[in-house]
């Protein structure tokens, strides 16, 4: 079955793989959400109604191992880097309709009774499982509690995940393992356990995964996952802190990847209850087939999103995924950034340089396709934001604005010339297929490539002559690059928000750049403009030297 092209009649849902409440987030980390905020508001322009949502992943040993080194209770330590995480968002212009977390009274409430209805339809089962214990501590190691080596790849890594590889890990699968607490190889004791009938969705997840849309490795990794064997998934964990199995008889909390992903429900009924039903439906989108579900995520999660996550919601009876779009990672000389040896540009570190948050988006979502890997380094970013940004878009616009103030004090009147508007429709047609392709690149530089080629136009037409030899042709000239400008404005707003709303301004215009449609482009601009400012500014060599030295390891 096939998907209709964007717009649909039905509303999308754009979500965020949920970030863990516990340490600061990073520019790499950004880049997902990033690419969820550009996906969103392209969207929008196309008329596609959106809800946009995520929230902070509370639960789990990631919060609890940190909780405890710090020596405050998981629930205090994510909370702070919860509210931490929203600021930070707000001020990379991530726009969000909902940002949740998943220990709210919304998700715990959702969470068990999605829980309580897969018990019900025979989806789960109990099982003895050997669960690693640290004697010296006397408590049990999930997940993050103990490493080994991943018997897939051979790679150090945790309980539950390989980030080498990108594989789930079931409990006792690792080699050697040891105690994170103590660094002691575990004892195993025999413990009940609550397992999810994974196996039995194996049919359904193959037609699934040829459905799917999204980006390449988000459609075709899960293949061999899907058709090799697939395991039943162990869904709860012997830990205090998380969502208790919603059955009497246990003490056992669900794992983390149980109730995270339901976050992506949980906030959009929150979303949903503040705007109205009338507005969104949250219950049609996720419980009627009525949603087009987009799910933007890091690359190292995308099992998560393309098995375990499509069967729960299939057994349920809940809308499908439409798309998984995986990001690559943003690495630094070659290297990933590391949280654990401090190698990253943080969020906030970014922020305290003084470069406007803009230009990373653009750097990011320009850079390369979104699944690939991007690198990072302040020569490349200082020389990518002078050319293009202050060189070809910048200019164009200051050259085209100014000119038109200084002869016009506005737009001259004059009509816009066909291969302009074709020129235009051209850049908005490629617009919409690149988001019908889920390349938010190619949202980007449809704008930068009409910049491109108003300098061009400007520079072959010469309106500084004309104005003399030609007035009638060079206010036509200005008229379409005027027109451009007010193309550019749109067309980039999704990758560079405020520098849109700033050049919207610029062009006189009263309506807010985020909320029209990409007809806009084409629509007459304003006749009385002011004296235009400069969008962009040239980053000077020497405070990127600085800052090259800082990051040094
Ligand atoms: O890997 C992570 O960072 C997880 N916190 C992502 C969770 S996404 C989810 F909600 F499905
Ligand atoms: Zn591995």
């Amino acid at each position: 079955m096939a998907h209709n092209s964007f717009p649909t009649d039905h509303p999308a849902i754009v979500t965020c793989g949920l970030p863990y409440a516990n340490g600061d987030l990073h520019i790499g980390h950004l880049r997902t959400y990033i690419g969820g905020d550009v996906i969103d508001r392209a969207l929008q322009k196309l008329g596609q109604q959106t809800a946009f949502v995520s929230g902070s992943d509370m639960h789990g040993t990631p919060i609890a191992v940190n909780a405890r080194e710090k020596g405050v209770s998981p629930e205090k330590f994510a909370l702070q880097w919860h509210e931490k995480y929203q600021n930070t968002f707000s001020r990379f212009n991530i726009d969000f309709d909902n940002y949740g977390h998943t220990d709210d009274e919304t998700n715990t409430a959702l969470t068990q009774e999605l829980v309580r209805d897969l018990d019900e339809r025979g989806h789960i089962y109990e099982s003895e499982v050997e669960v690693a214990w640290d004697t010296d501590v006397d408590q049990p190691l999930p997940d993050r509690y103990i490493e080994g080596i991943c018997p897939y790849c051979g790679a150090v890594a945790r309980g539950d995940e390989c980030e080498n590889c990108g594989r789930h890990l079931e409990p006792g699968e690792l080699g050697e393992p040891r105690s994170v607490l103590t660094g002691s190889p575990p004892e195993y004791r025999v413990r009940q356990h609550k397992f999810f009938r994974l196996s039995d969705f194996q049919a359904y997840l193959q037609e699934f995964i040829d459905r799917l849309e999204g980006t390449e490795n988000a459609r075709n990794q899960p293949r061999e996952w899907i058709e090799t064997e697939l395991r039943d998934w162990g869904i709860t964990r012997d830990l205090e802190w998380g969502i208790p199995y919603p059955k009497e008889e246990t003490d056992l909390v669900l794992y983390v990847w149980v109730d995270a992903p339901i976050e992506y429900i949980a906030s959009t009924k929150q979303y949903a209850d503040r705007v109205g039903k009338d507005v969104f439906d949250w219950t049609d989108v996720w419980k009627q087939d009525d949603g087009e579900i987009i799910h933007v995520i890091g690359r190292d999660i995308i099992q998560h999103h393309t098995v375990f996550w499509p069967a729960v919601l299939r057994a349920v009876e809940y809308t499908e995924p439409r798309a998984v779009m995986a990001s690559g990672f943003v690495n630094v000389g070659g290297k990933a950034f590391s949280t654990s040896r401090d190698y990253a540009i943080w969020a906030d570190e970014y922020l305290e340089t003084g470069f406007h948050p803009d230009l990373y988006r653009y750097y990011v979502t320009t850079g390369s396709t979104f699944q690939q890997d991007i690198e990072f380094s302040w020569e490349r970013f200082a020389d990518r934001v002078n050319s293009e940004l202050v060189g070809t878009l910048g200019n164009f616009l200051y050259r085209t604005l100014l000119f038109a103030y200084r002869h016009y004090e506005g737009t001259p009147d004059a009509p816009l010339s066909e291969g302009i508007h074709d020129r235009i429709q051209e850049a908005n047609d490629e617009f919409v297929a690149g988001i019908n392709d889920y390349s938010i690149r190619a949202v980007g530089i449809a704008a930068l490539d009409l910049a491109r080629f108003g300098n061009r136009y400007l520079q072959q037409s010469e309106p500084w002559n004309l104005i003399e030899t030609d007035p009638e042709r060079a206010s036509r000239v200005i008229r379409d690059c005027i027109q451009l400008a007010k193309a550019i404005a749109v067309l980039i707003e999704p990758v560079t928000p405020q520098k849109a709303a700033h050049l919207w301004e610029q062009l006189s215009e009263t309506t807010s750049v985020h909320d029209i449609s990409i007809d806009t482009a084409l629509e007459a601009p304003a006749s009385a403009l002011e004296e235009p400012i400069p969008l962009f500014e040239k980053i000077p060599d020497d405070s990127i030297e600085e800052l090259t030295e800082a990051l040094r390891e």
